[in-house]
């Protein structure tokens, strides 16, 4: 049994993890076999292993929370497996049952559940994994995968917490394009990422935000969130035309943003008109959503050399309303009426 950390206020993101996982392997001839829970621990996968030569790897992120009165909490976790099988129909890989799966999920979430964190703003992460591990170089789908979901007691995604982050407008670099990957969660959307998000971090920028990648002019998402724009009094996001990951925060946020009464839109939003709106003073908001970043609220945009103040640099109104809601039904504060929570109970 490893040390759990004591302070649940310092917890970072995506370095701890508890002392078992689950495991299930499969075979084209004989579907999946042998699901198990193991102690947390090294794979061992095969140097020709398909996954790590041609990128069959899929995830999902999701999170279990300690509620206030006893309990433990799930948001909408059904979502992610049904994405999960999304991401492997694209990219040739096996189909999960999605109810077997939850079955074993909450199996292990048991076994390990002296780790949740008990504090608000902390949560134990999950994160089902599938790869390829069929020792073969030719290019074409495996016939063998592993799948496996490890879980790790986190904090906030970003140091900023709920301080507004600065983003970076990328205009030569694209993440994804339309027949692509980008509405799947595969590895290699991740990596295509990297020399982007580095290269604004050296200037100072938390994340970059992507644009369409055929003008290079219509906002798409920050890599690890969907986006949201307050203009005027329209919430606007861009739509799920394939090149964007269909967030289960995104489409909660325009629910709850709907039934509030918003007027929320799912539409094409031209990057000059945001930098427009910034200027003439009524982009009221900017704020991400993500599981790992539940709300997170942007207070500068940088497009071309030039930063972009949004809502006084400060986190709006609808921002905080939202995260209080989100928070609110995860730990069980808030009664859930629409079934997006479901509960374990201990
Ligand atoms: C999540 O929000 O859970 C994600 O998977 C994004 C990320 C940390 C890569």
């Amino acid at each position: 049994m490893k040390d759990k950390p004591e302070d649940e206020t310092n917890l970072g993101f995506g370095d701890i993890f508890t002392d078992h996982m689950f495991l299930m392997d499969y075979r084209a001839e004989e579907g999946w076999l042998n699901p198990r829970i193991e102690a947390y621990g090294p794979l061992s996968i095969d140097p020709a292993a398909m996954g790590l030569h041609y990128g069959q790897e899929i995830f999902e992120g999701l999170k279990a929370y300690a509620g206030s009165e006893g309990g433990i909490y799930l948001f909408r976790p059904k979502d992610n497996f049904e994405r999960m099988n999304q991401s492997a129909s694209r990219m040739c890989m096996p189909q999960l049952d999605v109810d077997f799966s939850m079955k074993c999920l909450k199996a292990l979430i048991l076994q390990d559940k002296d780790w949740i964190p008990k504090s608000h703003g902390a949560s134990l992460y999950i994160r089902p994994t599938m790869v390829a591990t069929e020792p073969h170089l030719g290019v074409r789908p495996s016939k063998e995968y592993v799948f496996y979901i490890i879980l790790g007691p986190v904090g906030a995604y970003y140091k900023e917490g709920l301080d507004p982050v600065g983003i970076y407008v990328e205009d030569r670099f694209s993440r994804a394009a339309l027949g692509g990957t980008g509405d799947a969660k595969v590895a290699g959307n991740y990596a295509a990422s990297l020399l982007a998000a580095e290269q604004a971090k050296k200037k100072g920028f938390t994340q970059v935000l992507w644009l369409d990648a055929s003008e290079h002019k219509y906002v798409e998402e920050v890599g690890t969130m969907n986006m949201f724009f307050m203009i005027g009094d329209e919430l606007i996001t861009a739509p799920l035309t394939g090149s964007i990951l269909p967030g289960i925060t995104r489409k909660s946020v325009i629910q709850l943003a709907t039934d509030w009464g918003y007027n929320v839109s799912e539409r094409l939003l031209s990057i000059y008109d945001v930098v427009e709106a910034a200027e003439s003073g009524v982009l009221k908001e900017a704020f991400g959503t993500g599981t790992a970043a539940v709300i997170s609220p942007v207070g500068r945009i940088n497009f071309k050399n030039r930063d972009y103040v949004v809502g006084g640099g400060t986190m709006g109104e609808l921002s905080k309303r939202l995260y209080d809601e989100l928070i609110g039904l995860q730990y069980g504060d808030i009664p859930d009426t629409r079934g997006w929570v479901e509960r374990i109970d201990v």
